[in-house]
């Protein structure tokens, strides 16, 4: 699959996130794909770059999942005076209007100093609102953007927990979120444990794309929802059946991460040779290119049954 000329990036700045990787990882998708599933699709990068007759975009967070589906059915202008409203409503910065001295603060510290009272209020207040609550996802929307490094994340209580972060609702982040907006219209957003995701709904060329947290790495989305070895085999089990029904999958994951080393996914890989493992440039934030001993690099991988 072509990889789009102007590419997509999630308005959310998703752990594990796959933006960067998209060009390594389009062009081992195959063509001609009737229903394309980004079955674990966190950010959402990979599900709203493709190109397929029918996109589903399935995650086992339901509010993530909700803020999709909230966004994908409102109109740009009315989430925009939402925002704005949530904005005033909780003091909080528009550096984009009124610049970062008027807040006494600079690019080089942000806008934390002068935020953090108004995002403790705002997240408070969210963490007490009803899913049902008319602005509960526009709050949400506003929290991330405020939050610490744009992230999302929830405790095991589901609040969301994360400090107030440096930046605020800037151009960048809008011309993000407008154009993520305009281009999730026709994609399904389902919320399911992989493991309950309809299989038998799926045929010949459909295609499942799977990137789930990894085992190695550990990163935190969701303290409600670890992942432990149990899923890990559960997922290797589910991508054999889906390979013993004849759809094509494609899966991300690391073999080797900071000298540690997925053992469950290299045996799995040895045990069915007919699965390809691509190794793809690591190109993460901090990546391992720094780290002195260059054989200590990540082994990034796509393994795909075609
Ligand atoms: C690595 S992230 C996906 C990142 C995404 N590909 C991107 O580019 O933004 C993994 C996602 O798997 C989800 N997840 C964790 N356990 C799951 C499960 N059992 N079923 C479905 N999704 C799950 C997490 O909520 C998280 O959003």
């Amino acid at each position: 699959m072509q990889l789009r000329e102007n590419t997509i990036s999630s308005p959310l700045n998703y752990t594990g996130g796959k933006y960067k990787l998209l060009s390594q990882i389009f062009p081992k998708f195959p063509n001609n794909i009737n229903t394309f599933v980004d079955i674990f699709c966190g950010g959402c990068n990979v599900g709203v770059n493709v190109c397929a007759q029918h996109v589903i975009c399935n995650d086992s967070n339901s509010k993530l999942i909700g803020l999709y589906n909230y966004l994908k059915n409102t109109d740009v202008e009315s989430f925009l005076n939402q925002i704005y409203q949530t904005i005033e409503k909780y003091n909080l910065s528009n550096s984009a209007e009124k610049g970062y001295v008027f807040y006494g603060c600079n690019s080089a510290t942000g806008l934390g100093s002068y935020n953090k009272s108004g995002f403790l209020r705002l997240r408070e207040d969210f963490n007490n609102l009803d899913e049902n609550d008319d602005l509960f996802f526009v709050k949400l929307y506003v929290l991330i953007v405020y939050a610490f490094n744009n992230q999302i994340r929830f405790n095991r209580e589901g609040k969301f927990n994360l400090p107030v972060g440096k930046r605020d609702f800037n151009r960048r982040m809008k011309n993000k979120l407008e154009l993520f907006i305009n281009n999730i219209k026709n994609i399904d957003f389902t919320n399911n444990k992989f493991s309950s995701f309809p299989i038998e709904s799926l045929g010949k060329n459909d295609f499942v794309y799977a990137d789930p947290p990894y085992l190695i790495t550990c990163a935190s989305y969701n303290e409600l929802d670890g992942w432990n070895e149990s899923q890990e085999y559960a997922l290797l089990r589910f991508l054999d059946e889906l390979d013993n029904r004849n759809i094509c999958f494609a899966l991300s994951n690391v073999l080797i991460a900071k000298g540690k080393k997925n053992e469950i996914l290299e045996s799995w890989l040895n045990k069915n040779q007919n699965y390809i493992c691509h190794h793809l440039e690591f190109t993460y934030k901090n990546s391992n290119y720094q780290r002195k001993n260059k054989t200590d690099r990540d082994d990034e991988v796509l393994i795909t049954n075609y």
